[in-house]
């Protein structure tokens, strides 16, 4: 897979793009990440990437310029599977969403910064909008870095051990993943479960399972709540 990020501050996903599996993951040669800063597509003295909206209002909008210039290069390169643009306006991520994406052979992300992205850019280019929840923050950088983490460990490869990915929370209807514990089996008179320590696996999966669905039902009754 090859993931492209168009980005005004392409700093902001050094970290989570270049550690433990992603890192790993580029280093199998399974995905490739290239990070593209809008400014080495700004033109003029000041390279200038964003300005004042048309029609007054707070706040500053990415120019449209840097984003179709980078655009057009790539995709008169290889055809994406998706553009996307990550904006708190967006269809709300899930699990489901990270499964279908991870299908992908080249992806696009588009992140904004300070009001938003001038619309012509969304209007001829993107193909899908996405939220990572709703709250608004700084820049879609952070939210790209989520996106990528989440679709990265589901390349087939990058995970080492296979089951790791489908056993995670959400993968199944409804099931929460289980608490986990490890040695000591008792820590300052707190003990594990003893359950886990039975080694009836039938068992173990049971109690996983059950606790698991317990989790997810309490976690819905809060989010009610809310
Ligand atoms: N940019 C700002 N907030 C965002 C969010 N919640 N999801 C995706 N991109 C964003």
């Amino acid at each position: 897979m090859r993931i492209d990020v168009l980005s005004a501050i392409p700093e902001i996903m050094e970290s989570p793009l270049n550690e433990s599996i992603v890192k790993r993951a580029q280093d199998k040669k399974l995905v490739k990440i290239y990070v593209h800063d809008l400014k080495d597509y700004a033109t003029g003295k000041y390279r200038q990437i964003d300005d004042k909206p048309f029609g007054g209002g707070a706040g500053m909008v990415l120019k449209p310029e840097p984003f179709f210039r980078c655009i057009e290069k790539l995709i008169s390169e290889r055809n994406y599977d998706e553009i996307i643009y990550l904006t708190p306006q967006g269809t709300k991520y899930t699990q489901k969403s990270a499964n279908r994406l991870s299908l992908a052979k080249n992806l696009m992300i588009l992140c904004g910064h300070y009001k938003g992205i001038d619309q012509r850019v969304i209007d001829k280019f993107v193909t899908r909008e996405i939220s990572i929840g709703d709250y608004v923050i700084t820049g879609g950088e952070l939210a790209a870095a989520v996106v990528i983490d989440s679709i990265v460990r589901l390349i087939p490869g990058v995970l080492g051990n296979s089951e790791s990915a489908l056993t995670d929370s959400f993968q199944t209807e409804s099931v929460f993943d289980a608490p986990v514990y490890t040695r000591p089996a008792d820590y300052k008179g707190l003990k594990v479960p003893e359950v886990l320590l039975s080694g009836n696996h039938a068992e173990i999966a049971k109690w996983r399972t059950d606790i698991g669905k317990r989790k997810y039902i309490n976690r819905n009754r809060r989010n009610k709540k809310l």
